[in-house]
C-alpha cells in the first residue's frame, strides 16, 4: 500500500468543533480550542480529522447551512485560522478532512437571497427548486416528500405585497434550500469550491447527504413503486457523473486527494456503485450502527459489508455513532440497541454501565476490522447521550419539526470534558457557561481523569489504536467458536472474540490475550466484552 492511500486503513476522529474545546472563552468551540487539542489527538494516535462544517453559517442545523463556503464562521475563527490548523495538524501527521455540504445551502446564502428577491422562472430561482403548488390558489405544496428531520419538505415563498407565492424544496429544514444540481451553475461552484479547500491543504472531503443531490424533475411523488435509481430524490443514477467529476479533481492533486460519502442507503448494491475505482474512495457504512448488540446480526452485517465492498477495491468504514447519532455508551444500555431515527423517544430505560462494557468491546471489535475506522469525539471517553439537557437549551431542528416528539441530536454534542471537577471541565476557562451544558457527573470522564486511569475507556482506544498499526491492510477470515454468542475472526497473527452473552465463556484454545475491553481470568472471555489474542507461542 502506498503512502498515498492512507485513507485505506485511516483511523479518522471526527471533530465537531461547536464541542471540541473553546479557545476564546466564549463558551462554544472553535479552531483555536481544536488547535490546542492537537497534541491530544497526536498521542490517542489518530490519521486525520473530519470536521463538520467550520463555514461561516447560521447555525440552524449545526453548520450544516452554509452561507459562506469560503469562509469560517467568527465563532470559530478565521480563514488563516484555518489554513495554520490543517498545517499544524500535518506537522504532527495529522491529515485534515472537511466537510462539503452539496445538497442545499443555507437560506442566507447570497444565491438563496438573490433567488427570493428574483421573479418566478427567472434564472437566480432555477438554481433552487421553485415551484408554484397544486390545488385551489397553490395552497397544497408540489410533493409529500418525506422530510428528513420531519414536517414538510416545502416551504411557501411571500410575494412583496404579502401574497403567498411559489414553494421551494428543503429536504431538510426550510432553511437549507435544496439546491438544483441540474443548473451549471451548481456544478462549476462546487468544483471551484473543492479547489479552493485542495489548494489549502486539506487531504479530502466528506460529502454530505451525497446520495440526495439530484431530484426527479417530474416531481412525482414516491409511492415506492420506483425502479432502482429513479426514486424520486434519493440515489438517483444522475448523481454519479457528478462524484466522477469531483474525482477527477481530487485526482489532479499530488497527494491525490480523498472524497468520503455521507450514503445512507439500505441496498447494498447500489451504495457499492458509489465506490467504484473512479468515484469515491470510501463512504460511511451505517448498517452497523443499525444493528443490534447480537453475534448473528453483526457477523451478519459484516460479511454483507466485506462483500458488497469486495468487488469494488474500495475499504470498508467502520462506524459507531456520529454527531447525528445516540451514543453508542446509551444505546448498548437499551433493549433495542441498533441505532434508528424513527425510534429516537424520550425516556428509554438505559442500563449505561451494560452500555459502557458493550461500547467498549464494540470499539475493540471494529478496531480490528479492515478498512478504516470513525471515531466520533467522546467515543473514546465513553460519553454517554445527555437526555436531560434544559429544554431551553435544545437547537436540534430535529427536536423542533417533530413537535419535541424526537429528542433531537443535541445530546451527542455537549461539549467535551477535558479536566477539572466541575463544568465546563476545561473546556472553556473556569465560570463560563458552555452552550450545551455539561452533566456533573463528567468529572470521572474527564481526559485528565481517564489518563490516569488505566482501565479507562480512553486508555483503552488509545492501546487499541496502538496495536490496530500492527494489524495487516487486509486480510480478514471469521473463526468458527461454535459458541453462539461468541464472533472471532483473524486478521494476520491477531484473533480477535467478541463475547456478546452475558456468560463467561471459554476462550478457543492456544491463544494469549494482549489486549481486553474488560478483564478476564486466564482461558475465558469476559460477558459483554472483546479480546485481541495472537496464537501462544
Ligand atoms: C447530514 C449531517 C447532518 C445534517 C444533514 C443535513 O446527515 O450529518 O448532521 O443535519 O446532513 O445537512
Amino acid at each position: 500500500m502506498s503512502a498515498d492511500e492512507w485513507w485505506r486503513t485511516a483511523v479518522v476522529y471526527e471533530v465537531y468543533p461547536r464541542s471540541f474545546r473553546d479557545g476564546d472563552g466564549d463558551g462554544v468551540g472553535d479552531l483555536e480550542g481544536v488547535r490546542q487539542g492537537l497534541p491530544y489527538l497526536s498521542w490517542l494516535g489518530v490519521d486525520a480529522i473530519w470536521f463538520t462544517p467550520w463555514y461561516r453559517s447560521p447555525m440552524v442545523d449545526g453548520g450544516y447551512d452554509v452561507e459562506d463556503y469560503r469562509a469560517i464562521d467568527p465563532t470559530f475563527g478565521t480563514l488563516e485560522d484555518a489554513e495554520r490548523l490543517i498545517a499544524e495538524a500535518a506537522q504532527l501527521g495529522i491529515r485534515t478532512i472537511i466537510d462539503l455540504v452539496p445538497n442545499h445551502v443555507s437560506s442566507a446564502h447570497p444565491w438563496f437571497q438573490a433567488a427570493l428577491a428574483s421573479e418566478p422562472g427567472s434564472d437566480a430561482r432555477r438554481r433552487f427548486w421553485f415551484h408554484p403548488g397544486r390545488g385551489p390558489e397553490g395552497a397544497d405544496p408540489p410533493t409529500r416528500w418525506k422530510n428528513n428531520f420531519g414536517g414538510p419538505s416545502w416551504s411557501r415563498t411571500t410575494l412583496a405585497d404579502g401574497r403567498p407565492g411559489e414553494w421551494y424544496l428543503h429536504l431538510f429544514a426550510p432553511e437549507q434550500p435544496d439546491l438544483d444540481w441540474r443548473h451549471p451553475d451548481v456544478a462549476r461552484e462546487h468544483e471551484v469550491l473543492l479547489r479552493f479547500w485542495f489548494d489549502r491543504g486539506v487531504a479530502g472531503v466528506r460529502i454530505d447527504s451525497a446520495a440526495h443531490i439530484m431530484k426527479d424533475p417530474e416531481l412525482p411523488e414516491d409511492d415506492g413503486s420506483h425502479a432502482p435509481g429513479r426514486h424520486p430524490n434519493l440515489d438517483r443514477d444522475e448523481v454519479h457523473p457528478v462524484y466522477r467529476r469531483w474525482r477527477e479533481i481530487a485526482d489532479e492533486y499530488d497527494p491525490p486527494r480523498v472524497l468520503v460519502g455521507e450514503v445512507w442507503i439500505p441496498d447494498r448494491q447500489r451504495f457499492a456503485r458509489y465506490l467504484d475505482p473512479d468515484e469515491l474512495h470510501t463512504a460511511f457504512n451505517f448498517d452497523l450502527m443499525t444493528r443490534p448488540w447480537d453475534t448473528a446480526s453483526y457477523r451478519d452485517s459484516i460479511s454483507l459489508m466485506l462483500e458488497a465492498h469486495a468487488p469494488t477495491g474500495a475499504p470498508c468504514t467502520w462506524v459507531l455513532s456520529n454527531h447525528d447519532v445516540t451514543r453508542p455508551v446509551t444505546r448498548f444500555g437499551r433493549e433495542h440497541s441498533g441505532f434508528s431515527f424513527e425510534e429516537k423517544a424520550w425516556n428509554v430505560p438505559t442500563d449505561l454501565a451494560l452500555g459502557r462494557r458493550r461500547a467498549e468491546a464494540a470499539a475493540l471489535l471494529v478496531g480490528a476490522l479492515p478498512g478504516s475506522l470513525y471515531i466520533y469525539q467522546g467515543d473514546e471517553l465513553g460519553l454517554p447521550e445527555v437526555e436531560d439537557l434544559d429544554l431551553a437549551e435544545i437547537q436540534d431542528p430535529m427536536y423542533f419539526r417533530t413537535g419535541g416528539a424526537n429528542p433531537g441530536r443535541d445530546g451527542c454534542r455537549v461539549p467535551l470534558p477535558w479536566r477539572g471537577q466541575e463544568p465546563p471541565f476545561g473546556f472553556s476557562p473556569d465560570g463560563v457557561r458552555t452552550w450545551l451544558s455539561q452533566p456533573a457527573a463528567w468529572a470521572t470522564l474527564t481526559v485528565a481523569a481517564q489518563v490516569e486511569r488505566e482501565q479507562s475507556t480512553l486508555n483503552l482506544y488509545r492501546w487499541m489504536l496502538r496495536h490496530r498499526a500492527d494489524l495487516p491492510a487486509d486480510g480478514f477470515a471469521w473463526i468458527d467458536t461454535g459458541a453462539a454468542d461468541v464472533l472471532a475472526f483473524r486478521r494476520g497473527d491477531t484473533v480477535c472474540v467478541t463475547n456478546f452473552g452475558s456468560a463467561d465463556q471459554d476462550l478457543p484454545d492456544g491463544l494469549y490475550v494482549y489486549l481486553a475491553s474488560a478483564p478476564s481470568r486466564r482461558g475465558v472471555i469476559a460477558a459483554n466484552s472483546t479480546v485481541w489474542a495472537t496464537p501462544r507461542r
